[in-house]
């Protein structure tokens, strides 16, 4: 089942409106590489910045990590990367494009009907080579995944944050896989970035640490504005699970392709701590003290995808209403997510206008991401805020010259207010919170 939103709209509206252009444009492209706008970075900002409050500042159990993208490859050994990371492939002998086995029905190739080769594993890693000497010694790896750089930093965190289990690690970085079938927009890329949590576990409560990460990260996007009937889990069956993993739920949104992965939360098991132990040579246990025992923990992975879930939110946002018989597009996002939080639009350029809307803007700018605009019509500005989001406006006209007040207009209703100017932060400050907009002193004459 498709979802009511067509990817086309969304990914014209981050063109048209600087959410998302194409990596490398003026050259054509690179294929399934995107680059982030002047909106679209503000947006990625504050997903990342939502997750990190609820999953390290909010909480006393998690602490945060910034590990390198390029590790020792033994690192990629001892987790099983290099074995078992990979993908079937199948090659046409003709015009040697390479396909997903799984991906093709019959045996001929899709591009040419050639003939295909026997199916062959196919590592996701992006290999390169570290130092001026390009020697098979030298290769090293992107990491496909910013978890290992939590595991090989496992004993220095529980040494230095003297914190006790169960304890959570979270990163935030990129992560690069030579993924065979990217596309969808930013669903699926080369380059993406990840936002994990290893939460160490005494063994034997593992289960009830999963049950827990699967409902608190699916509340996560419910809280920030996803349609609770968009969102649904799915448990891996055990011939899906990665080889890691001894059990998995993945927390599925229905994107405009259909129903897709947004998030994994696996069991891990001990196996990453069990495996570099084994390889490091360096013990990787932990001394409950209150246990009075020792053991290797066990890992519970809430594992997200920053780029996936700005699609998601993008997309579960956007609508298209019809107001005064005009067509409206507008992002209905959630006010944290907003890339700009409040809009000053002078109702003109008039010189008389600019001197009381730049002083709302001094105003509010240390407090919030505000955008000034003073180009175009009333109505066009307004259009072009609510295609990012913006959840207010405020308008300067000539009354305000007057009465020192000024008009708030809000996004979803449309409804608007007068309010002075002094203490204006405040009142933004407090609608944003979620304050109730009072229309009661609603200004009708004002063109919405
Ligand atoms: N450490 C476990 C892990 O990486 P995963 O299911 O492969 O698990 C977790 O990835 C999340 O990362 C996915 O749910 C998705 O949101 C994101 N992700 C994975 N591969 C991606 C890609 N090629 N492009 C964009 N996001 C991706």
């Amino acid at each position: 089942m498709p979802s009511k939103v067509d990817m086309d709209k969304i990914v014209s509206l981050c063109k048209r409106r600087g959410f998302v252009f194409p990596s490398s444009e003026i050259y054509g492209g690179l294929a399934s590489c995107w680059d982030y706008g002047p909106v679209g970075v503000e947006l990625k900002r504050n997903v990342k910045e939502a997750w990190w409050k609820a999953v390290v500042h909010e909480r006393d159990d998690v602490v945060g990590l910034d590990t390198s993208i390029m590790m020792h490859p033994g690192v990629w050994a001892a987790s099983g990367h290099i074995d078992n990371f990979t993908d079937p492939l199948v090659e046409c002998k003709s015009c040697h494009l390479r396909w997903r086995a799984d991906a093709i029905e019959g045996k001929k190739c899709p591009k040419c009907g050639g003939e295909l080769t026997e199916p062959r594993m196919f590592n996701l890693m992006f290999k390169t080579s570290m130092g001026p000497v390009e020697e098979e010694a030298n290769t090293i790896y992107l990491r496909p995944e910013t978890a290992q750089g939590i595991f090989v930093n496992f004993e220095n965190v529980v040494t230095t944050s003297r914190k006790k289990l169960p304890l959570g690690i979270a990163q935030i970085g990129k992560s690069f896989r030579n993924e065979i079938t990217p596309g969808n927009f930013i669903f699926r890329t080369r380059e993406f970035e990840h936002m994990e949590v290893e939460y160490f576990v005494r063994p034997g409560t593992d289960e009830k640490w999963l049950d827990y990460w699967v409902k608190e990260r699916f509340d996560w996007y419910v809280k920030l504005g996803i349609k609770k009937e968009n969102l649904r889990l799915r448990r891996h069956g055990k011939d899906e699970l990665a080889h890691y993993a001894r059990d998995c739920y993945d927390i599925e949104y229905l994107f405009p392709m259909g129903w897709s992965e947004l998030e994994g939360i696996a069991n891990r098991g001990d196996f990453d701590l069990t495996q570099h132990a084994k390889c490091s040579g360096k013990e990787l246990s932990y001394h409950d003290a209150e246990a009075g025992e020792k053991y290797v923990p066990y890992v519970i992975e809430p594992s997200a995808g920053v780029d996936r879930s700005v699609l998601a939110f993008l997309v579960d946002a956007y609508d298209e209403e019809e107001v005064e018989k005009e067509k409206r597009t507008v992002l209905h996002l959630h006010p944290s997510l907003a890339p700009i939080k409040v809009a000053v639009l002078p109702l003109s350029r008039n010189e008389k206008l600019t001197p009381l809307a730049k002083e709302v803007f001094k105003q509010l700018c240390p407090s919030f991401v505000t955008d000034y605009d003073d180009s175009q019509s009333i109505g066009r500005r307004y259009r072009r805020q609510d295609e990012i989001g913006t959840p207010f406006c405020v308008t300067i006209d000539f009354e305000s010259l007057e009465d020192k007040q000024v008009t708030i207009r809000d996004r979803d209703s449309l409804a608007q207010i007068r309010v002075p100017v002094e203490g204006l932060e405040k009142v933004i400050a407090a609608k944003l919170k979620g304050e109730a907009f009072d229309a009661s002193t609603l200004w009708s004459t004002r063109e919405k």
